[in-house]
């Protein structure tokens, strides 16, 4: 079946580069915001015999930082998705680079809602026939398709950027929470096989938000590669780049997959104490990108 990819109005940059990379064609779309505040979207497609029949990739990130925000961004998506299966396309691919809501996995205080469960089913009720995120912060989730869905793994190209560009001597991976010390283990053995991992304590009030770190870390001299899949206020990232450098650590490099940088948090996390900054394209950013695109062309 001929694939086609369909550049979702968040992931340009990345849906673009990745049809590059397959060598596929790539269909945009028009959209614009009626006076009224209601949305318009549009399948750049002069016939809509272009759709039926194709394996139709459609690439949507649900970024915080585009016009309308990330509820927008799902909104759009199921629109696009609609669209397509209306179109009678052979199969549908659904690919949200990064997935927001992600972190509303749990009920934490009654009556909450569990968006990131919600909002896979929303895509499958859409019409999608497999559905593709990269580095979703809770994996688990995904259990509530019935379609397949897939996670994929970003660390590979990440780590082969910093090994690359960054000169890394001595280095040790830094979780910053309990629930990230899995990833920093994987993250880990990229570097070298007897590459350490160190975790922090971190807590967060359910109310407030607010994150209370400790710990103390053993990195003396050694280059300290704090990863996490989100960084969005930078709370997270500056208190553990603070303690890394007071516990000695010779530079700090902060890794985020999905690199949301809310607000003031780029100056945040400099002011700190990293080297660096490094994210992924899973959406758009200011800070040195690793691109995944070829992650997704070796696995759509
Ligand atoms: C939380 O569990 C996530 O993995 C990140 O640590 C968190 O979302 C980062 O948020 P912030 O940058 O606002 O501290």
């Amino acid at each position: 079946m001929e694939k086609i990819i369909i550049v979702g109005p968040s992931s340009q940059l990345l849906a673009m580069k990745t049809a590059k990379e397959m060598k596929v064609k790539a269909i945009d779309c028009d959209f614009k915001t009626f006076p009224d505040g209601e949305t318009y979207l549009r399948i750049n497609v002069e016939s809509e015999e272009e759709i039926k029949g194709k394996e139709v990739i459609i690439i949507q990130s649900t970024n915080a930082n585009v016009t309308g925000g990330q509820s927008k961004q799902f909104f759009d998506l199921f629109n696009i998705i609609g669209a397509v299966r209306r179109m009678n396309a052979g199969k549908i691919k659904v690919v949200v680079p990064y997935f927001a809501y992600g972190r509303q996995d749990k009920v934490f205080r009654p009556g909450e809602c569990k968006f990131a469960q919600e909002l896979c089913k929303m895509i499958e009720n859409a019409g999608a026939d497999e559905f593709y995120s990269i580095d979703i912060h809770n994996p688990e989730i995904l259990e509530v398709f019935k379609i397949p869905s897939h996670n994929l793994d970003p660390m590979k190209y990440i780590s082969e950027y910093m090994k690359k560009n960054l000169d890394i001597k001595d280095p040790i991976v830094v979780s910053p929470d309990k629930g990230a010390k899995q990833r920093s283990t994987d993250f880990a053995k990229h570097f070298g096989d007897n590459v350490a991992v160190e975790v922090f304590e971190k807590t967060r009030d359910v109310v407030t938000g607010e994150i209370k770190m400790s710990g103390e870390l053993k990195v003396k001299g050694m280059d300290v590669i704090i990863s996490d899949d989100i960084i969005a206020t930078g709370g997270t990232m500056a208190s553990a780049i603070e303690i890394s450098k007071k516990s000695g650590a010779r530079r700090v490099f902060a890794v985020g997959t999905h690199p949301l940088l809310i607000k003031n948090a780029v100056s945040r996390i400099m002011r700190a104490g990293t080297d660096v900054i490094i994210g992924t394209d899973t959406i758009d950013n200011p800070v040195p990108l690793v691109s995944m695109a070829k992650l997704l062309a070796d696995n759509l």
